[in-house]
């Protein structure tokens, strides 16, 4: 569960009080996918714990985070009119919910950790898990954790020189960001609990956040009042669909960037072992989760319309702060600046922590250099804790304990990962990052998505508690397909490059686990099927 303020962690911690578990969000092993010691009476039961509004409050929790204040420049520019961007808006929701109702029935019928990892391995072999978890630690963990970075950096100048500052330099947005990311990767590393404690600080603040920005978009459009004096977006005089791009290929960035304000739809999968009931919930996590989110993206972008016009909400990245200062003026646009900085640094954190977890547990897999799967500091409790692991038979259910102290964390893993993600701060910037992950990403949504589809026909008796209709994963193939083909066209730089850090996956592939031969009787998804059939 990566992504924002409401960690998995922060849930099961508490619950388990002796150990603070966590299990692997990738690598579909044997030990995944072994019966007695997982699935039925092992060490992973202890943890089954999550039930339907900790799903809701994780899912809410991490779509919302930077996006929808700061993706409305990218989705307008490209959309054209007011009109045209609240479609756009509604078709990423709409796209979002088709993927999450796939993944639910995925998690469904293969009820276990690690998400499109899993999915992916089960159904096209190991090779394309080993795939997705290289993306993931490459480009989609790091990548999704820079454009946060990016966005808090921008907010927290913001806050300190104000919104109407002539030109900032990038460079001191990057500076912050990169503080940002330091800061956060520092807290993850000193301390598992002090991670997830302090997100759950920023929980709320989005919330009221959005709340707050829809509440005043329809009072100032209701009495024409605003600090700024009487306030009205172009679409008064203009109307609300007038000069609408026609452009598919721009239409299609302007998709990805709302896209990436919904993404982190999938990430409930990566804990559908620990649900209680995962069959019942996931589903209904799922069908009331993503309503919850458009509706409130929706309003929101109406409040911005009704306030601003579309050139203040194209120019920049930060149209909360925009909003905030044209209707309270000094003190809105601080108060926003500061409630989307904390949730950007709270949704920072929460996706350093997983990553982190991830990195770590493609280390342990020997996905990644043995390194990678240590974790930080050895003493006495470090010892204990490793034997009672061992004795686990299970060496994904790692025991990272509360009393086990500080730095008894993935360091090097967290390092890793906070060193990747400073090289996509420094290179990157938010319009172009956003395009890159989500292509990167709707690649491999599309093929776990088109996996369902292939699951139906391979094993059409397998059995899935929830099954949505089959329009469903359909529609969502044929969208994500057409936009990773149209950003071929729109970007092809950008998609060369990120075709390219998937297919050097490859020889990794071939050398860390191929040339050993197939792991035959060990390979996950076959003690799966074991499983499925007892
Ligand atoms: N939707 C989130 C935002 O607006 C981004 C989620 C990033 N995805 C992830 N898996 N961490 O900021």
């Amino acid at each position: 569960s990566a992504g924002s303020t409401f960690d998995f962690s922060a849930n099961l911690f508490p619950l388990s009080t002796t150990a603070a578990g966590y299990t692997a969000l990738g690598a579909p092993t044997a030990a995944h996918f072994e019966p007695t010691s997982t699935l039925n009476g092992g060490s992973l039961e202890k943890l089954k714990s999550l039930t339907f509004l900790n799903g809701v409050s994780l899912v809410v929790g991490l779509i919302i985070g930077s996006g929808i204040f700061s993706s409305p420049s990218q989705v307008n520019i490209n959309a054209g009119s007011p009109g045209a961007s609240l479609i756009i808006w509604l078709v990423a929701g709409l796209l979002a919910w088709t993927g999450a109702a796939s993944y639910a029935e995925l998690g469904g019928a293969i009820p276990l950790n690690g998400g499109a990892q899993v999915y992916l391995a089960k159904i096209f072999g190991e090779w394309s898990g080993f795939l997705f978890t290289w993306s993931a630690v490459c480009v989609l963990k790091p990548g999704s954790a820079a454009i946060i970075a990016i966005i808090l950096g921008e907010y927290c100048v913001r806050a300190v020189i104000g919104p109407d500052a002539a030109e900032i330099s990038i460079w001191l947005n990057k500076g912050v960001a990169l503080g940002g990311l330091i800061l956060v990767t520092l807290l993850n590393c000193v301390s598992t609990k002090l991670g997830t404690r302090s997100a759950d600080v920023f929980m709320f603040l989005k919330f009221i956040a959005l709340l707050g920005i829809t509440i005043a978009g329809i009072v100032v459009a209701a009495t024409g009042w605003s600090w700024k004096g009487p306030a009205s977006g172009d679409w008064e005089d203009k109307g609300w669909f007038e000069g609408t791009n026609t452009n598919i290929s721009n239409l299609a960035v302007a998709l990805y960037a709302g896209l990436w304000a919904f993404d982190g739809w999938d990430n409930v999968n990566y804990v559908t072992g620990e649900f209680i009931n995962p069959a019942r919930d996931l589903p209904r996590v799922i069908h009331t989760s993503l309503p919850l989110v458009i509706l409130a993206y929706i309003l929101a972008n109406i409040a911005y319309f009704l306030v601003l016009p579309l050139s203040t909400i194209a120019s920049s990245n930060t149209v909360a702060v925009a909003f905030g200062s044209q209707v309270l003026g000094p003190i809105g646009s601080l108060i926003l600046a500061l409630a989307v900085g904390g949730s950007c640094f709270g949704a920072l954190n929460a996706t350093t922590f997983t990553s982190g977890r991830l990195v770590y547990a493609a280390g342990k897999e020997g996905y990644l250099p043995e390194i990678f799967g240590k974790i930080g500091v050895r003493n006495r409790s470090a010892v204990r804790l490793n034997s009672r692991a061992s004795r686990s038979s299970n060496r994904f259910v790692e025991m990272i304990s509360d009393d086990a102290g500080f730095f008894m964390t993935p360091i090097n893993a967290m390092v890793l990962n906070g060193a990747l993600t400073a090289v996509y701060i420094l290179i990157g910037e938010f319009s172009t990052l956003v395009t890159f992950y989500g292509v990167a990403g709707y690649t491999f949504y599309f093929f776990t998505v088109l996996g369902l589809i292939v699951l139906r026909v391979k094993e059409p008796d397998l059995e899935r508690p929830y099954k949505t209709w089959i329009t469903t994963p359909i529609i969502f193939c044929c969208v994500s397909l057409f936009l990773v083909s149209r950003a071929v066209i729109a970007e092809p730089f950008q998609t060369l490059l990120v075709l390219a850090f998937i297919l050097a996956g490859v020889p990794l592939y071939w050398w860390r686990i191929g040339r050993h031969g197939e792991r035959g009787e060990k390979s996950g998804w076959k003690f799966w099927k074991q499983w499925s059939k007892s």
